[in-house]
């Protein structure tokens, strides 16, 4: 097992990689906010197979949450992070104070227009977007990876992160894995844990309207309001009233009335209980 380092500020990570990277060292950079579950654990283990270091940037970016109490609630164990990290053979994780990310006199947004207004961006406010982009363009400019590490649960947040490395000619690759779920399909999230019994239960329909509607479309079903329509019973049957259950194209995520063979991707958000929950599902491009 590695000693994985851990550094807090901006200033050690760069001395500690300097020397790797003269050395033509391949940098793989999984960006966190912590409470690792094995969403988080799966891309530090891409992340390990393919690159000689791998860094792990845990940062609860204050700037990204649109409620206060969910930043406030959100879970944060350094120590059980570290350790789990670890036996991920990871090298550095990173984890710097608010002070350090966002100095005195910080004053400058990275903003992905048009793929942040819907979906996400509607629901928690088109800062919530920004605030992502902006603290993923510096852990880039701090880390300099050859390769970032991304989870397709967060499906909006890939698409944006992959338009801004474009735009911005960042010179790194954008990796992006598929959702690790529970047993019986909970998509793992680090909200989880605020789940009762009762809605942990409830949870599940998410994942099932999802699969219901993936079944559909691989039945030749085309028209995404017979879809949503079929799939639908299954979050009524929760008691689940979603803030969006919509198909949308994979690209560029414009809502898709009808299957047309591009990749097209089923997603939803919902509350249950006071938790917010999101997933999709990938529908093919068939
Ligand atoms: P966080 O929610 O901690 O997620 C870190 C990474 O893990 C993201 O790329 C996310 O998509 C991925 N992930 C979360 N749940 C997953 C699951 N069940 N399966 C696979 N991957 C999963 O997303 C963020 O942090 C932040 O917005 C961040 C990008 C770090 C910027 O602050």
């Amino acid at each position: 097992m590695r000693e994985a380092n851990l550094i807090k500020t901006v200033a050690a990570l760069r001395v500690a990689l300097a020397e790797l990277r003269r050395t033509g060292a391949r940098i793989g950079l999984v960006p966190t906010m912590g409470a690792f579950h094995e969403g988080h654990l799966s891309l530090m283990r891409e992340a390990r197979r393919e690159c000689d270091v791998v860094v792990v940037s845990v940062f609860v970016n204050p700037t990204q949450f649109n409620d206060a109490s969910d930043l406030e609630a959100y879970p944060r164990d350094e120590r059980r992070d570290l350790a789990l990290a670890e036996q991920e053979g990871v090298d550095f994780v990173f984890a710097p104070s608010v002070a350090d990310m966002y100095p005195q006199g910080f004053a400058t947004t990275v903003a992905v227009a048009d793929l942040t207004e819907s979906l996400e961006g509607a629901h928690r406010g088109r800062g919530h977007f920004d605030a992502v982009t902006t603290v993923v363009a510096k852990l880039m400019g701090i880390v300099g990876p050859d390769v970032a590490y991304f989870g397709q649960k967060d499906a909006q947040q890939a698409v944006v992160i992959r338009r801004m490395v474009t735009d911005l000619n960042i010179p790194v690759r954008v990796e992006v894995r598929p959702t690790v779920r529970e047993t019986d399909g909970l998509a793992l999230s680090s909200r989880n844990v605020r789940l009762s019994a009762e809605e942990r239960r409830r949870a599940t329909a998410l994942h099932r309207a999802l699969a219901r509607a993936r079944q559909l479309a691989r039945g030749g079903e085309r028209e995404a309001g017979a879809i949503l329509a079929a799939a639908r019973p299954e979050l009524d049957r929760a008691s689940i009233d979603p803030e969006y259950f919509e198909l949308v194209d994979a690209e560029t995520l414009a809502p898709v009335t009808r299957l047309n063979g591009r990749p097209a991707l089923a997603v939803i958000a919902a509350r249950v209980g006071s938790t917010r929950l999101i997933d999709n599902e990938p529908l093919g491009g068939d």
